[in-house]
């Protein structure tokens, strides 16, 4: 194993990542409100068989078990989110000290084994009152609320945490949220997305600036679900649709984030349809004065396209259920579409399995931004079975993750930048709109849709890999 870590630094920070809504539990307890999620969990035909993150893997009452688990295993890194709900109830205003305790303990819980907290300002659970009052992310005055609740975040952790996400993935909250409606707040317009998107773009940048001027030392960065879009051949006609899905999925983000500005190109389309970005007085100034110190990405898969004529297909339906080929192909008429690789294996929910892409990933991004890198999630979501020897025996999840560290090692030789590696993730946990049959852990938890399960933790065959490689890696 050891060659496919050579080229990584000593100080390579070797982690996995949670979020609070998947894993906390807990939903009102201690102060906390409800966030959009726990309202719209409980809308009918949501999730998969109406799952919630009520009790979730329960981390809120067992972080200590979980941290303990982390240490044995030799864990560097741990990146975890924040919930805003129990931090400011009322999104803004009054600090619940209880929430604030949390935090602090589970911070301290991690320092004691020399784990590392990389903390996430948001990961999509965004208090409901504020969605109530003005519309969340629709209107400008999040942009001072979501600065104050992580000015708190700063103030109270910043003497013990260096490395800061400001946002998770803004691509697939806001397109998941105001295109696809399949996250709160269930909306299906694209203008909507696009406003919503570029005040999104105004509260990162701020936070960013924010952080800078309290915390110095700091690290912050924006993570960002990026996966290198290929063409499906050289026919130039798929090779432009393919620059164009480049431009409109990725760098629409990434150059903000990075250069302060969207793609000449990207607000050309959007402009064909009828779509103006609201950008005010300041805006652009403030964008361009946001500089993260590293970029976050989390990478599942690549996405290969074509060319999609004018009468060509739409939005295509989601694999949530875990029935292989169950998704169907999606685009947008007269720009590109996305197809199946041949090349690649999938994995039960559709998602194309190619270490390769990551090696593409690391490459492309540092050619374009050349920034650090951190990979904040990567994994395999998966049935997983226990044995009655009460063992997983996960080798595809072993091979997934293997084959994506080498595909780092090769992109650090070729001269990418990484800073560390937060798997995807480290106990099982609520996946979102698949529920808890699609794990991700090193740490099997006895936790389902239907029968609660007992919550009981158990150390998969993947958990055992992640030891020895860090231990490895450490010896070098
Ligand atoms: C990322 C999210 O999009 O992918 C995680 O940051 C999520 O929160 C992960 O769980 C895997 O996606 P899913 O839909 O399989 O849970």
């Amino acid at each position: 194993m050891k060659n496919i870590v050579s080229n990584l630094s000593q100080d390579f920070l070797w982690g996995s990542a949670s979020a609070a809504y998947q894993v906390e539990g807990a939903w009102n307890e201690d102060g906390k409100s409800p966030s959009v999620w726990d309202n719209y969990v409980r809308i009918p035909g949501t999730t998969f068989k109406g799952t919630t993150g009520d009790i979730a893997v329960d981390h809120y009452h067992r972080y200590k078990e979980d941290v303990a688990l982390m240490a044995e295993m030799g864990l560097k890194a741990y990146r975890f989110s924040i919930a805003w709900t129990r931090i400011l109830p009322e999104g803004r205003g009054k600090v619940n000290q209880a929430g604030v305790q949390f935090y602090s303990d589970l911070i301290d819980e991690l320092l004691k084994y020399g784990i590392e907290p990389l903390i996430t300002l948001y990961h999509w659970d965004l208090p409901q009152c504020l969605m109530d009052e003005y519309g969340g992310w629709e209107s400008r005055k999040i942009i001072d609320d979501f600065n104050e609740y992580a000015s708190v975040l700063f103030e109270n952790y910043g003497d013990r945490v260096k490395y800061w996400v400001s946002l998770n993935e803004q691509n697939i909250f806001v397109s998941l949220g105001y295109q696809l409606a399949l996250h709160p707040p269930g909306v299906s317009n694209d203008e909507r997305m696009y406003q919503v998107n570029h005040i999104v773009n105004l509260a990162n940048a701020k936070v960013i600036n924010t952080f800078h001027d309290m915390l110095p030392q700091g690290k912050i960065g924006p993570s960002f679900a990026y996966g290198p879009t290929y063409s499906k051949d050289s026919d130039p006609i798929n090779v432009l649709a393919a620059e164009k899905a480049e431009d409109l999925q990725s760098h629409f983000w990434l150059d903000v984030y990075l250069y302060g500005r969207y793609p000449k190109l990207a607000l050309a389309e959007l402009a064909k349809q009828d779509i103006h970005l609201d950008i005010r007085h300041g805006d652009m100034e403030l964008l361009k004065s946001a500089k993260p110190d590293f970029l976050g990405i989390n990478y599942y898969q690549s996405g290969t396209v074509a060319y999609n004529p004018l009468d060509g297909v739409g939005r295509g339906e989601m694999n949530t259920t875990g029935k292989k080929g169950s998704s169907g192909e999606s685009g947008i008429p007269g720009l590109y579409k996305r197809i199946t690789n041949p090349f690649v294996e999938r994995t039960n929910w559709d998602w194309e399995i190619d270490p390769t892409g990551l090696s593409i990933a690391l490459t492309r991004l540092t050619s374009r931004y050349d920034i650090p890198i951190l990979i904040t999630e990567n994994g395999l979501g998966e049935y997983d079975k226990l044995t009655e020897d009460g063992k997983v025996h996960d080798q595809y999840r072993i091979d997934y993750l293997e084959t994506h560290v080498a595909a780092i090692n090769q992109a650090v030789e070729n001269g990418a930048t990484v800073l560390g590696y937060c798997t995807w993730s480290f106990t099982d946990l609520l996946s979102w709109l698949n529920g808890y049959q699609k794990r991700y852990g090193f740490v099997y938890v006895d936790k389902h849709e239907v029968d609660e399960g007992s919550l009981a933790r158990i150390k998969k065959d993947s958990y055992f890999w992640y030891q020895d490689i860090i231990k490895e890696h450490s010896e070098l």
